[in-house]
């Protein structure tokens, strides 16, 4: 990263704002507005003392928003045509932000969610093959199966930690389709390396700011968790490799996620490091349960507390399809059970920030942001933006009916709505998302509903994911 002012005679940060504010509206280098801070520790503590009050801040300020957090200048879009530049557009003008790589050092480094340029490309074409539609097909009965266990499990009246429950099935379901394995004993490690992330990544604590290499009880915690999962994902490439299932040329071989990564060939011909695919392992462990587990687990709190939109849920698996299991067939006539996971992941999205760096300066709409700024883009705030949504906080699953959307939507930017980010680096998972929260969903409503046990909304952190702050505790009612 490069800023104007690293070579000792060039202008300084506030040489380059000066000129730039006098520059005025009609000049190309405006930049965008700077958020009033202390002189020396910037916004640091604002934003740690109070991450949500700090984006509504910074909201009211305009639609793109400049102001520094540990010493780097950040900027923060709330505009879907200068997200849709960003993230489509211009893409090759954007990286992951470096303060992001940072934060996740030393969480899968090689894997799809991190790398940049030719080595990203070459890994996403070698790994696409594991999620063609065709494919997915082949794991919607991992994902109805492990549903249904769990729907007879659950007891009329007993209280359980929804998200517990949640995360639990959404990683049975990852690790049997992509690695064909079976993680029950293995549960806890997954589970301690994913708390640990979310502890080292939550925006609220100050040693968020801290490179990794401080000694603070959370990386040591984190150092350690990934240690032990590491070597559980180690051991599981061992397994297959064990087995011989590796062999690409074996037709028995199982051509799950785990043997592409193992077998396929790249431009030069050989096949991935052994520590590459780990990282691959390790990102898809975490980038594919923990975001749907949080999806289903909102879904089921937002259902919980809107009883006539269950109803209508039901109403439709009950008309669609009666005492039949639910397949990858059914989904484009599972309408409203659509509707509902579209606006749970609008009003809740569990990736909620995205976070790009452009190398060089790029111009969004009349503002010229510098190469290195930390950009943001919250996708959260976006989502419930007044000038695109109708009552922005409601639970409207209706909100989606193709009729609604021509009659008063129709208007809407593409990029008002965008849970799974966009242009090349969109989630590379996102239609197996999308067929396990609905197949679940169809799978469970039918026989259960969750009750919340607290009052109002959960109050949520930003971590690794936005993640509700509290156990999110629902009596289980079975259906009559
Ligand atoms: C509701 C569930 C999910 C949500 C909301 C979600 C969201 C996202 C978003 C927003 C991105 C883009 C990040 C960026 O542009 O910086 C992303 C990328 C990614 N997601 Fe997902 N995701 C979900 C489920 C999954 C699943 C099930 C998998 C795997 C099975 C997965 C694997 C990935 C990977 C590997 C990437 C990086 C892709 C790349 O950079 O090429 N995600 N996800």
């Amino acid at each position: 990263m490069s800023h104007p002012d690293s070579a000792a005679d060039a202008p300084t940060d506030a040489d380059v704002d000066a000129k730039a504010d006098a520059a005025g509206a009609d000049g190309d280098a405006r930049l965008p507005p700077k958020l009033d801070a202390p002189p020396l520790v910037g916004n640091t503590l604002q934003f740690a003392r109070d991450p949500f009050g700090f984006y509504d801040r910074l909201d009211e300020r305009g639609d793109a928003v400049r102001y520094e957090v540990a010493r780097q200048e950040f900027c923060t879009v709330f505009e879907p045509e200068h997200v849709e530049r960003i993230l489509v557009e211009e893409n090759e003008k954007f990286v992951k932000a470096e303060m992001f790589q940072e934060a996740a050092a030393g969480f899968a480094e090689q894997g799809l969610l991190l790398t940049e340029g030719e080595v990203w490309r070459d890994q996403r074409v070698r790994i696409q093959p594991a999620f063609t539609p065709e494919k997915i097909r082949s794991y919607t009965d991992a994902m109805v199966t492990y549903a249904e266990q769990l729907g007879d499990r659950l007891a009329d009246g007993e209280v359980v930690d929804v998200e517990d429950a949640m995360s639990e099935l959404t990683l049975k379901i990852l690790a049997k389709s992509l690695f064909d394995v079976d993680v029950d004993d293995r549960r806890e490690v997954v589970r301690e390396a994913a708390a640990a992330l979310n502890a080292r990544g939550d925006a609220s604590g100050a040693s968020a700011f801290l490179p990794d290499w401080v000694p603070t009880p959370k990386n040591r915690r984190f150092e350690r968790a990934m240690a032990d999962f590491e070597a559980m994902v180690d051991d599981l490439i061992a397994e297959r490799r064990r087995d011989g299932s590796a062999d690409a040329d074996d037709a028995d071989s199982p051509d799950d996620l785990l043997s592409i990564l193992l077998t396929a060939e790249g431009p030069d011909g050989t096949t991935m490091d052994d520590a590459v695919v780990r990282d691959q392992m390790v990102t898809f462990l975490f980038a594919g349960h923990e975001t749907t587990a949080l999806a289903l687990t909102y879904a089921w709190h937002l259902l919980g507390r809107n009883p006539d939109k269950l109803d209508r849920l039901r109403a439709e698996i009950d008309a669609e399809l009666g005492d039949r299991r639910a397949t990858m067939a059914d989904l484009p006539a599972l309408d409203y059970t659509g509707r509902v996971v579209d606006e749970a992941l609008r009003l809740h999205p569990p990736a909620y920030v995205l976070f790009r760096e452009p190398t060089e300066d790029v111009q969004l709409g009349p503002y010229r942001v510098r190469e290195g700024t930390a950009m943001t883009v919250p996708v959260f705030k976006i989502h419930r933006d007044g000038r695109f949504y109708d009552a922005p906080d409601e639970f409207r699953p209706e909100r989606w009916d193709s009729e609604a959307r021509s009659a008063s939507n129709s208007d809407r930017p593409e990029y008002a709505y965008f849970p799974f980010g966009g242009g090349p680096r969109h989630c590379i998972g996102m239609r197996f998302a999308l067929a396990e929260l609905k197949l679940v969903l169809a799978t469970l409503a039918r026989e259960v509903a969750f009750d919340p046990t607290y009052d109002g909304d959960p109050d949520l952190s930003m971590a690794a994911t936005m993640r509700p702050d509290q156990p999110m505790e629902m009596r289980v009612r079975k259906r009559d």
